[in-house]
């Protein structure tokens, strides 16, 4: 249907709506008044005809009563015959004293007689019904010379009052006609006018303060209270329910598959993201399936078991293309199936100028505070723009509605919501930036700035782990580009449609998927020694990373060294393990720092090693999630001291994989894991002696210590966890769906 044609049903609507109860009123009104009318007007002609009749006597009194001395019969009845010639006088007669008839016209009614129907006197005036009518019937004394002689009978005809009150029943009618148009027009006037208003409000309301623009706030200004009332009325809803869901619902994969159908109607859910949830790899022993160390894809791939949909993906893996359809489709988990995962295929050249370059050589250490310098060429933006155009084709040929949620991940795809925006206007796009957002003058150096923020603007929701990620965001769009940014609703309004910008710290499953089956803690403590030659009187600590710089790697063998310096009694009953999955390799600024976590680890074994004994274990290689599960749950300590991160999802894991409630965090204070893990022994990284304080603190803490800080931790991990987030953004975009259908009925473009 049209707008138009939407538009003119609707004001069809609203007319009937205004003036079908109007004319019911109206003819209501009608009905009741006619009656009314036909009485009145029969009382004023009966009035009337009285005061008439005892004029007609009064001036017949002189001829008449010469007559009736006369006595002559004819002669008086030739005299009455002239005088009734008036057009309503219809019969007249005369009653002598004993109530006789004697003179009369031929037109008396015979059956009137001297006495008045209904009465026994002669006083008062009667209406009598007539074959050929109502009649009036007046008797009025006559007197000759002061003696009483008799009475005139004056019988009127009322036909004249009857045409009187059909005349004033049809103005009646007109009138009422009338005044329903009238009253109608001028209703219908008014609702349109206040509904033009309203739609006005609401559009301002839902547009923002983009429309404070096109209408300049005097002009409106009445409707500024209801817009304001209706916003702070629609907030603190919105709040009281998110605080209801945060504190009352358990979020699981089942529940989140229920919000899915009953508040997105079952709608398509497409995740787009650079990692792939299964890389299908060539070993001598056939195609093996990897999990890559990937937090975004720790995160998201449960809440894709839950929702099932498609997921599309960069087709990494050696054997990747063997194993996908003509579609490119693979349906994983490979050993039970639950979605679909769609392969990306790019050439080394692409990988080198989307991937290592721009994503990881330009925008991934911009983002983070770690003082390694971000390199920019236009080489690899031209990689990175053709890459999103190629994503986004992929979007679109999946989607299989003109309406699908899609979820971005990360860094990898800022282009790609503005390119899904123009060509699936009404897709919900939310993107979720699973890195830090700088602040305006850092971010400033990116020569694309102004690209990526309008690219990223294509989200209907733009989500970050921290509210001071989010501000960030909206400070450098306000810096860098023409958009109407409202700090106090946290959304940017930039050529008519709307971006909410909020926070969502991303979380893990929990408890963690085939929990059930791991080892018993000491049984894993076992493992761990046997492979890693450890002494059962040894503590052990853990790293878990990529090998990335922005993890803090360095500090914190750093700091465990400045521990064992300060505490000798530890050299032999402490070691630590580093698990360091190999990243990014190609990279310049990664092979540097590779070099650097093994010159430093080989230099603190060479300090503090002796035989049987190896402080620090190394272990730079691939290691999948079940068997970094053992080395959580067998380690002492687990030290997460990242420079800068946005999460951090392996202090998480750490808490969910200890259910015997010990075990220590030691956390950076840089990381969004410390903005929701407070037990945890928080740290400044770059203080070397600080870490080794928190590391000493750690290694020596009592048990029943030890079990409250973990307890609170599990607790926190285990309601805000990965359904929880994942529900958290669907119900937000849910909502901005509903006001996106009411903004359609209502014919306001966003
Ligand atoms: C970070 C990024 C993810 C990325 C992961 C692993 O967590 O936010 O997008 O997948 O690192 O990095 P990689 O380059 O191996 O995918």
């Amino acid at each position: 249907m049209s707008l138009r044609s939407i538009k003119s049903s609707r004001s069809l609507r609203l007319t009937l709506r205004f003036v079908i109860p109007l004319i019911v009123v109206m003819t209501l009104l009608a009905y009741l008044l006619v009656p009314l009318v036909d009485k009145m007007t029969l009382k004023w002609s009966v009035r009337d005809l009285d005061a008439r009749s005892r004029l007609i006597t009064s001036a017949f009194q002189e001829p008449l009563g010469e007559l009736l001395l006369q006595g002559n019969k004819t002669k008086i009845n030739n005299w009455f015959a002239r005088v009734i010639q008036d057009e309503r006088l219809y019969a007249l007669g005369y009653c002598d004293g004993t109530g006789r008839l004697l003179y009369h016209t031929a037109s008396f009614p015979a059956a009137l007689g001297c006495s008045l129907p209904g009465t026994s006197s002669y006083d008062s005036p009667a209406l009598l019904q007539l074959p050929r009518g109502l009649v009036h019937v007046a008797v009025n004394p006559v007197s000759v010379d002061g003696v009483s002689r008799g009475s005139l009978m004056l019988v009127h005809d009322m036909s004249y009052a009857q045409r009187r009150s059909e005349d004033t029943r049809k103005y009646i009618v007109v009138f009422f006609i009338v005044l329903c148009l009238i009253v109608s027009f001028i209703t219908v006037l008014i609702a349109h006018l206040s509904w033009r208003g309203w739609i006005a409000g609401v559009r301002m309301f839902l547009r923002g303060d983009e429309i404070n623009r096109s209408f300049p706030e005097s002009s409106h200004s009445e409707l500024q209270p209801l817009v304001g009332d209706l916003k702070a009325l629609l907030r603190a809803v919105d709040a009281e329910k998110r605080l209801d869901d945060d504190m009352t619902f358990t979020w699981d994969a089942a529940a989140l598959r229920t919000l899915l159908h009953k508040q997105l109607m079952g709608d398509q859910i497409i995740v787009v993201s650079n990692r792939e949830p299964y890389i299908h790899v060539k070993t001598a022993e056939g195609i093996k399936v990897n999990r890559p160390a990937s937090g975004l894809v720790t995160a998201v791939e449960p809440v894709m078991r839950a929702c099932s949909g498609t997921w599309i993906a960069h087709g990494s893996g050696t054997a990747d293309y063997d194993v996908v359809d003509k579609k490119d489709h693979v349906r994983v988990p490979p050993d039970h199936p639950e979605y679909t995962l769609r392969r990306i295929w790019l050439s080394k050249e692409e990988e080198s100028g989307y991937y290592y370059g721009f994503a990881n050589e330009g925008i991934w250490p911009l983002c983070h505070i770690a003082h390694v310098r971000p390199v920019f060429r236009t080489s690899d933006w031209l990689q990175y723009m053709a890459i999103n155009k190629r994503f986004a084709a992929a979007v679109i040929s999946e989607a299989q509605r003109d309406d699908p949620v899609i979820l971005v991940q990360d860094y990898h795809f800022a282009l790609l919501p503005d390119m899904i925006r123009r060509a699936m206007p009404r897709a919900t796009v939310i993107t979720f930036w699973h890195i830090p957002w700088p602040n305006p003058e850092s971010f400033g150096i990116c020569p694309w700035r102004e690209e990526l923020l309008k690219g990223m603007l294509g989200s209907t929701i733009l989500g970050f782990h921290t509210p001071f990620h989010c501000t960030n965001f909206l400070e450098t769009v306000d810096r860098y580009l023409e958009a109407r940014v409202n700090y106090a609703s946290s959304t940017i309004a930039r050529h008519g449609s709307m971006t909410l910008v909020e926070a969502y710290p991303i979380s893990i499953q929990f408890p963690p998927a085939g929990h059930a089956r791991l080892p018993a803690i000491a049984q894993c403590r076992d493992y761990v020694r046997k492979e890693m030659n450890i002494e059962k009187t040894c503590l052990i600590g853990l790293g878990v990373d990529r090998l990335d710089y922005t993890k803090g790697i360095i500090e914190r063998l750093r700091a465990l060294e400045c521990m064992l310096e300060n505490h000798p009694d530890m050299v032999g009953r402490f070691c630590f393990i580093q698990i360091a999955a190999p990243s990014r390799s190609e990279i310049e600024d990664y092979q540097a720092f590779d070099a650097r976590v093994r010159a430093l680890a080989a230099q603190i074994n060479l300090k503090y090693s002796a035989p049987g004994y190896l402080p620090v274990h190394l272990k730079v290689e691939h290691h999948e999630p079940e068997e970094v599960n053992l080395y959580y749950r067998a380690a002492d300590v687990c030290m997460v001291t990242s420079l800068h991160d946005g999460m951090n999802l392996v202090a998480k894991e750490y808490v969910a994989a200890r259910d015997d409630e010990q075990g220590v965090l030691v956390l950076s204070r840089f990381t969004g894991a410390a903005h929701e893990l407070y037990e945890a022994l928080i740290v400044n990284p770059y203080h070397i002696e600080q870490t080794a304080d928190a590391l000493y603190q750690a290694l020596t803490m009592p048990v029943f210590e030890q079990q409250a800080r973990m307890c609170s931790m599990r607790s926190m991990v285990s309601n805000f966890n990965i359904y929880r987030w994942a529900a958290r953004m669907l119900l937000d975009a849910a909502r901005v769906r509903q006001r996106e259908k009411l903004a359609d009925r209502i014919g306001v473009q966003l």
